[in-house]
């Protein structure tokens, strides 16, 4: 790993992880053509290295392998779907980086293979800031084959990669399953802390019991210190926006397959309440304060 491949790489999406993946490959000596939607985001990249180009298309026909991290999964599709694209990536490999729903993944796949396009799905288990340190995972699904041909570049994204099988869809449900339990914990602390709050308990008692109990770990450190900072604007991890898209395919997925959705509604009502605040740039700790009582 952390050696430079020879294939010529392509990103679709600069947001906030994208740009941390491309940072990392471009420090790695890869050659980096990318594109955003809004072009201006690309401009720190260039400024380090990479190609800018000015459409999907001219990004697709300038690499061998795409990578696509934007933020839903049907905005990626359908920025690739147009017949000069499809025939710009016949025979390369496409991975799809966005959060996404098993249905989204295995429909994406069934069009790859009409195409003759290859194609992996990849999830991250990573803060954009933990890109390039290896703490976080990358899951992949898909060919093996295809995998483990192009393993040295996927293990170049800067985390962990981990295979998951044949199985397309099983990178996006096991994401979807672990950032459920991620957002359902999350909002659990951000309601203990409310409660402390209210009855004046420091908050770092909440925490060192919660530890002692077993029940703490790294997430709700990071949570209770981002709430003791009281600076909820985004620090480089995931926006409200970003959250509640991911939780938007955790709601499809419980109702397609016949779960009851009552948490992932209740989680997804927090989440849009912050956004109609007008906290949908803030990171996820921002529901904390809508716990509060209005001043
Ligand atoms: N941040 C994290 O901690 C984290 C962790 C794991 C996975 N992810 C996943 O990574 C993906 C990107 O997240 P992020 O944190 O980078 O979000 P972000 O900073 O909000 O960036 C979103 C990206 O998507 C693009 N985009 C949004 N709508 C689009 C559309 N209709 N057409 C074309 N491009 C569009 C944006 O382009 P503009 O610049 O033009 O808006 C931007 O490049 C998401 O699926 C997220 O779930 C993020």
């Amino acid at each position: 790993l952390n050696t430079r491949t020879h294939e010529r790489i392509a990103l679709i999406g600069t947001g906030a992880m994208g740009t941390a993946i491309a940072r990392v490959l471009l420090k790695r000596n890869h050659w980096l053509v990318v594109w955003n939607r809004t072009l201006s985001r690309c401009n720190p990249l260039r400024a380090t290295g990479a190609q800018v180009a000015a459409t999907p298309l001219e990004a697709a026909a300038n690499c061998d392998v795409l990578l696509i991290c934007t933020r839903h999964y049907g905005d990626a599709h359908a920025l690739i779907s147009s017949d000069r694209i499809i025939s710009a990536l016949q025979g390369k490999l496409v991975v799809q980086l966005t959060t996404g729903s098993p249905a989204e993944v295995r429909a994406l796949d069934a069009w790859a293979n009409e195409n003759d396009i290859r194609f992996l799905d990849a999830k991250i288990f990573s803060s954009p800031a933990n890109i390039g340190t290896d703490a976080g995972t990358i899951l992949f699904s898909g060919s093996a084959s295809t995998f483990h041909h192009h393993k040295d570049l996927l293990g170049n994204l800067g985390a962990k990669p981990k295979y998951l099988g044949n199985d397309i869809g099983a990178a996006s449900t096991l994401d979807l399953a672990v950032l459920s339990h991620m957002y359902g914990s999350s909002l659990a602390f951000m309601q203990a802390a409310a409660i402390c709050n209210s009855e004046q308990l420091p908050l770092s008692v909440l925490e060192s019991t919660l530890d002692d109990l077993g029940l703490g770990g790294r997430l709700i450190t990071r949570l209770a210190s981002m709430i003791a900072s009281g600076n909820h604007q985004f620090q480089g991890w995931a926006t409200v926006d970003t959250h509640r898209a991911a939780m938007e395919h955790i709601v499809q997925l419980c109702k397609q397959n016949g779960l009851d959705s009552s948490l992932p509604d209740l989680l997804s009502l927090h989440l849009t309440r912050a956004t109609t605040a007008g906290h949908g740039g803030d990171e996820l700790t921002r529901l904390y304060e809508l716990l509060k009582p209005v001043q």
